[in-house]
């Protein structure tokens, strides 16, 4: 029989032979010059003891009057920073296991139709369960807004309706506990997770497997729903209920958003759902945030309007910052591959046209000429430091080092616009688009950063009082929209640009929190 032993003490290695190991004695002899060091350095080591005492007094006094005075004290502010911190730091071994008498109740924290944050959500048998003994503290749509069912594959109309006790129910501990839907047991998943419940059906696509539709809708849907808990923290798994090819983009930009960008998170698909599913364990996910897109067409209040998904989040608050933890992530990346995210002069802000022509939504040959020649007269002004990408040519991560630093962006409507998430907040982004339609798309996400908007028909902003017919809903795209014919006036963006970069001369990156 083999036998393992572990040594008692950590596995470090034993201090060599040499070195001296017993106490430090103090009677060792010294030189007199060795003494009045000692002496020395004692007084210094009272002096240092009495400015400590005198600090720590000072901390604590000052402490008491701000806490007196503005009624905010200084360790509510450690603790919001603390919020920062990973969970991981927490010991996720000592209480991975759950036993029934500990189950806590499931807490809604916030959300919006198809964007739903819970803590400790049980999963069991290929079920979510709410289980909750206030179930007026959820969201009035219910499961509604909340997960999808299958499609009926007879259904002509693709309807998506919403999902049964197969895949989510809202229970009572009691009842819980009368079904034996919980078992004695549970494994506790630690850290935010994220789940897409977009699922291929039938002959339709998830639309995960658009990058847009991925970062603009689901996964910023389910980031915004947890910043506005509150909680700041990246997630530590995504849950795909879809099947690889489902849900990877074939530029490979979602995948490198996630390996790069959430390299802690793990990413798992439908076969780990379907293995947790089957494994007759139940599961409690600690914090989990769940999307669903037809869950958020079925109950949504602005989605219905504009067909886009992500339409209510915008009314979701969240504190300015609420990007910077993902955006922190992608600067360390890009200042590691030596990005250079300073202006050339620190007075001439940075603005980042993202050419398309290359592709067939585009511009008409002569008013893309036009458009370059404007702003490169800004340039030669010294008003702009001017930036044309063909961005699907660069280094990925030069893209974003680009999107990172610019303070006004440009681009016909497309994927590239989805870049804003990565400017600082309240920077500027104008979207050319044919004179005959409108889209929403990127409106929402400069909406959802704080930007500076603009949709730009040829030579006049298209203002939002104009995005919405008579009866509500937005205006249509227009025969144009994905047409090589979109026109747009070059010194009239030359006259946006000039406004644009006016107020924003004195615009400085911030540091990052920590190195
Ligand atoms: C597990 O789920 C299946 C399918 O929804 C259901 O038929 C079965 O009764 C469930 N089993 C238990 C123990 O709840
Ligand atoms: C904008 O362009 C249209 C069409 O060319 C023109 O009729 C109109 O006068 C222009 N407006 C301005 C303010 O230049």
């Amino acid at each position: 029989m083999i036998s393992f032993t572990f040594p008692k003490s950590s596995p470090s290695t034993p201090l060599p032979q040499h070195q001296h190991r017993g106490p430090i004695r103090l009677g060792s002899p010294v030189s007199s010059a060795g003494r009045k060091r000692r002496i020395m350095s004692m007084q210094c080591n009272r002096l240092t003891a009495f400015l400590l005492l005198g600090f720590g007094i000072t901390l604590f006094l000052t402490h008491t009057i701000v806490q007196q005075t503005t009624g905010q004290s200084s360790i509510e502010h450690i603790s919001k920073l603390s919020k920062f911190l990973p969970s991981k730091t927490v010991n996720r071994w000592a209480d991975l296991y759950v036993a029934e008498a500990d189950f806590p109740e499931t807490t809604y924290m916030t959300g919006v139709a198809g964007f739903n944050y819970f803590h400790n959500l049980y999963f069991a048998n290929g079920t979510f369960l709410i289980v909750t003994s206030e179930p007026s503290s959820l969201p009035s749509y219910g499961i509604n807004g909340i997960l999808s069912g299958l499609q009926d594959p007879t259904d002509k109309w693709h309807n998506h309706w919403a999902a049964e006790e197969d895949r989510i129910m809202i229970v009572s501990p009691q009842e819980a506990k009368e079904r034996m839907l919980l078992g004695k047991a549970a494994i506790r998943k630690s850290g935010v997770s994220m789940m897409f419940a977009d699922i291929r059906e039938g002959g339709q696509s998830s639309f995960l497997n658009h990058y847009y539709h991925f970062i603009g809708e689901m996964f910023l849907g389910l980031w915004r729903v947890v910043t506005a808990a509150g909680e700041i923290e990246l997630p530590s798994r995504l849950i795909y209920k879809a099947d690889s090819p489902d849900w990877r983009d074939h530029a490979g930009i979602t995948t490198w958003f996630q390996q790069a960008v959430l390299p802690e998170a793990e990413i798992e698909e439908a076969t780990i759902y379907e293995d947790r599913r089957k494994s007759g364990v139940t599961f409690l996910f600690d914090k989990i945030a769940i999307a669903d897109r037809w869950a958020a067409h079925r109950a949504g209040q602005e989605v219905k309007y504009w067909n886009k998904a992500n339409a209510d989040l915008p009314s979701l608050p969240v504190p300015l910052t609420w990007m910077d933890p993902l955006r922190d992530q992608i600067k360390r990346l890009a200042l590691a591959e030596g990005c250079d995210m300073k202006r050339k002069n620190p007075k001439v802000p940075i603005v980042l046209y993202i050419n398309r022509q290359l592709t067939s939504r585009r511009l008409l040959d002569e008013d893309a000429e036009e458009l370059i020649e404007e702003m490169e007269k800004l340039a030669d002004e010294g008003v702009i430091e001017f930036y044309n990408e063909f961005m699907e040519k660069l280094p990925r991560v030069e893209q974003f080092c680009l999107a990172m630093k610019s303070d006004v962006m440009f681009a016909v409507h497309g994927n590239g616009l989805s870049h804003q998430l990565w400017m600082k907040p309240e920077s500027a982004v104008m979207e050319i688009m044919p004179v005959t339609g409108f889209a929403r798309d990127y409106a929402i996400l400069g909406e959802m950063m704080n930007h500076e908007y603009y949709a730009i028909h040829y030579n006049e902003t298209f203002p939002v009082e104009k995005w919405r017919k008579e009866n509500g809903y937005g205006v249509d795209q227009g025969p144009d929209f994905h047409s090589p014919r979109i026109t747009v006036d070059g010194k009239f963006m030359a006259g946006m640009v000039r406004k644009l970069v006016s107020t924003r001369i004195n615009v400085v990156e911030p540091a990052l929190p920590w190195k």
